[in-house]
């Protein structure tokens, strides 16, 4: 150590060490949006102001914030059992949450890996399904296929098979043998549509496109969100993802979802692939899962998948991938704990009433300046705002900044608001986000 951790070494209010990740770094510090604490639907400001959480902190505290029962387990955690292996060694914790968990994912779907974060749990799914490939014996199914504007994350994995230009651009070439389905997204066929776009089924038939391009027996695996939140809230079309899957299904290619975002009651039901009633062949969670009161990702599987493991694999290690901190105690103990808040508060019931009043609440700010579209499905809304003449993102940026002024956390991509509030939200604080929003948008050059 160059200097001691002393009080003389460490000064108050010195911004410039911390790199922080996905923020203009010069801007944020000449004028810094610091949070002290947060209850319920609300963070406090280092100003002392109360700040409306618009977006779950980043789509994650579902549960809102300070919830004595998860609070109080993982402090119990800490002081029973604050870290195990889980490389050859476990803990009881680690089992029973796979359990719960398997009660609440698609039936068949039962076998869960732990991972740390969304993007390693993104990572974690396509290695499964490539090394699944090849213990069938089937190892020339190695390419991977993603979709424009996807977010899986930040991994090599995620940002390769991920669709967001600036992620990807600055990395190099990125995985081999990746290739893209085209997004869902077209304003002039449907903007401002409440719920599902009519419009758009047709774009899954690009994937037989791709088949006939690379041939099915290199494809391995699809990515995509059900319902795509970074970037911008893109709702799938009507019978999008049911073509996805059969054209998936009868080509032999898993399906993975990636239930980042729409795991754990954001759509108003456990996961997406309840929703829309299609099942994939693996899925990703994080966020919810704990409702980011400790980080935890994972991947469910499809039995079928494991069994393949078991049975194709020689003796000893089956997959050999995994992290120092999966199935870590603390995280075991907040997701739990998170799991049983949304059974007892009945929060996936409370997304799916509250969200017709949240999709008029919403859609009431279509004619406000500059507002090109809204969309919605369970308790999420984009609103997406024209862009400046050679400045796009400023608008939305901007938007972000007046709104936390104003008292209300928003998410913004671009120029598009996302809204995505934790899920025990009353009706008064939908009026109240819409609007502060209104004000914001009105107020924007
Ligand atoms: C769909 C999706 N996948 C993956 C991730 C990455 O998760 P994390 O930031 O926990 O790595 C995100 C994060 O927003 C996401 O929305």
């Amino acid at each position: 150590m160059n200097k001691p951790i002393t009080t003389a070494n460490v000064q108050p209010n010195d911004l410039s060490q911390f790199w922080m990740p996905f923020t203009s770094n010069r801007e944020f510090k000449a004028a810094p949006r610091l949070l002290v604490s947060a209850k319920g639907m609300h963070y406090k400001s280092h100003d002392g102001r109360d700040i409306l959480d618009g977006s779950a902190g980043l789509w994650c505290v579902n549960i809102g914030h300070g919830h004595p029962k998860v609070v109080e387990a993982v402090k119990a955690q800490t002081d029973t059992l604050e870290f195990t292996p889980s490389f050859q060694f476990s803990q009881p914790l680690s089992f029973d949450l796979a359990q719960k968990l398997s009660l609440m994912t698609p039936e068949g779907m039962d076998r869960i890996f732990y991972t740390n974060s969304g993007s390693e749990a993104v990572d974690t799914a396509l290695k499964i399904a490539l090394a699944y490939h090849r213990v069938r014996g089937e190892s020339s199914r190695t390419r991977l296929i993603g979709r424009a504007r996807g977010y899986h994350g930040v991994g090599f994995g995620g940002i390769s098979v991920g669709g967001i230009p600036a992620n990807r651009k600055f990395f190099g070439p990125l995985m081999n043998g990746v290739d893209h389905l085209p997004h869902t997204h077209n304003l002039a066929e449907q903007a401002f549509t409440k719920g599902q776009p009519e419009w758009g089924a047709h774009l899954a038939d690009e994937l037989e496109n791709l088949v006939a391009l690379h041939d099915a027996s290199t494809i391995a695996a699809v990515i995509v969100e059900p319902m795509a939140g970074s970037t911008g809230v893109l709702v799938p079309p009507k019978g999008y993802l049911e073509r996805l899957r059969a054209i998936t299904e009868k080509h032999g290619i898993l399906l993975i979802f990636d239930e980042v975002i729409t795991g754990f009651g954001r759509l108003g039901s456990s996961f997406a692939s309840e929703y829309f009633g299609v099942k994939p062949d693996l899925f990703t969670m994080a966020k919810g899962l704990t409702s980011g009161y400790v980080p935890m990702g994972a991947v469910a599987a499809d039995n079928l998948i494991y069994d393949a493991f078991m049975e194709g694999s020689p003796e000893g290690i089956e997959l050999f991938h995994g992290y120092t901190y999966s199935a870590h105690p603390l995280a075991c103990a907040a997701a739990t704990a998170t799991l049983e808040v949304y059974e007892e508060e009945g929060l996936f019931q409370r997304a799916a009433d509250l969200s017709p009043y949240w999709e008029e609440a919403v859609h009431a700010m279509k004619g406000l300046p500059n507002v090109i579209d809204i969309r919605n499905i369970g308790l999420v809304a984009g609103i997406e705002l024209s862009s400046r003449e050679g400045a796009p993102g400023k608008r939305g940026m901007e938007a972000c900044i007046k709104a936390y002024e104003a008292g209300l956390m928003i998410r913004v991509t671009g120029d598009i608001i996302a809204l995505s509030p934790p899920l025990i939200l009353e009706k008064s604080h939908i009026d109240e986000m819409v609007e502060i929003t209104s004000n914001v948008i009105k107020a924007l050059e």
